[in-house]
């Protein structure tokens, strides 16, 4: 089953690629850069991997990525990523980034934008990995910083199939945001958001009725509100869910318990990612294989889940045929 799964052509849809920082990198870049990390080895970072929720994750995973100063620390970052995920047997990336932390510590917009894409081009013409960017926003900081930072990269706009809204969730409702996903509804940008993660159900609706997404990153919470299931199901509207970070971060206590099987039965569009595959145990393979061990699914569900990624992908309409 393991060799089939890797085999199946998947699709990765929700992937922050500052997540995918692996401690060799980390160690590497900080050295590069003369930033100072707070641990003596590799092996120190990874015993730091104990999270008790997405806070002390997302505490973490910013003090990492500060290691990232330069256009080719991005494409280095990428590039990794990108050899992963092709021994994975991923086909196609969305990968998200966090551009305001890059510019707190004093980046210009370029040196993310440049250097990511240089490595999409790179694993397009190495791997036949089709890609695409998504600039999301950091919840737990204010609109008006957000709307600054949607207008300053102006420049870019045209080169992001989206926007999307991650970080620290709770406490940080999607109507907060509302004039953002506005401005970016006017600008001609799709729009995701994180939701129903660690945040109630309301958070997915608030996020489909305020911030007008066309998917909801996670989402598994969802089940706690029968009418919302009516709705997402009657719109297919897509969930991008994450077993392996949800497990990490004590969304739900081992997998066997995860509402996966039931978001299934209830006829959802389900997405498998993996988030943050350097935090959280591995890559688009990694969960496939833990779903497998956990639930027993057959090729059937496999192909089904991998399909929903594919219809559901910022892709041309040939090579998503070429695809499905
Ligand atoms: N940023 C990176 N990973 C995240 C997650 N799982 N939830 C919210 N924000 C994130
Ligand atoms: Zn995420």
């Amino acid at each position: 089953m393991k060799t089939w799964l890797k085999a199946l052509p998947k699709a990765e849809l929700h992937l922050h690629i500052e997540g995918t920082l692996e401690p060799e990198l980390m160690f590497e870049l900080a050295a590069r850069n003369g930033v100072t990390l707070p641990y003596a080895s590799i092996d120190e970072v990874r015993a730091a991997y104990e999270f008790s929720n997405l806070q002390s994750f997302l505490d973490l995973y910013y003090q990492g990525m500060a290691v990232l100063h330069t256009e080719q620390d991005f494409f280095e970052l990428a590039m990794a990523y990108f050899d992963r995920a092709h021994a994975d047997g991923v086909v196609h990336v969305e990968l998200s980034f966090d551009p305001q932390p890059h510019l707190l510590r004093g980046l210009e917009p370029s040196v993310p934008f440049e250097g990511l894409e240089r490595a999409m081009r790179e694993a397009e013409q190495r791997y036949d990995i089709s890609s695409a960017l998504i600039m999301s926003f950091v919840r737990d900081r204010s609109a008006e910083e957000a709307m600054t930072v949607l207008e300053q990269t102006r420049a870019w706009h045209h080169r992001l199939a989206a926007i999307g809204l991650d970080s620290a969730e709770l406490g940080n409702p999607p109507e907060k945001f509302a004039a953002v996903f506005e401005r970016a509804r006017e600008l001609g940008i799709p729009r995701l958001a994180h939701a129903g993660e660690e945040g109630p159900a309301t958070y997915i609706s608030g996020a489909m009725d305020a911030l007008g997404v066309c998917r909801i990153d996670h989402g598994v919470r969802c089940l706690e509100d029968p009418a919302l299931v009516e709705r997402l199901k009657s719109e297919q509207m897509p969930l991008t869910v994450c077993p392996l970070s949800n497990v990490y971060l004590k969304v739900v206590e081992r997998l066997e318990n995860h509402p996966l099987p039931g978001l299934l039965e209830q006829g959802l569009k389900v997405t498998l990612n993996s988030d943050d595959p350097a935090y959280f145990g591995g890559g688009m393979l990694n969960n496939f294989i833990a779903c497998h061990d956990a639930f027993g699914w057959d090729q059937a569900t496999f192909r089904q889940l991998a399909r929903n990624a594919l219809e559901e992908a910022f892709m041309n309409d040939e090579r998503r045929s070429r695809l499905l």
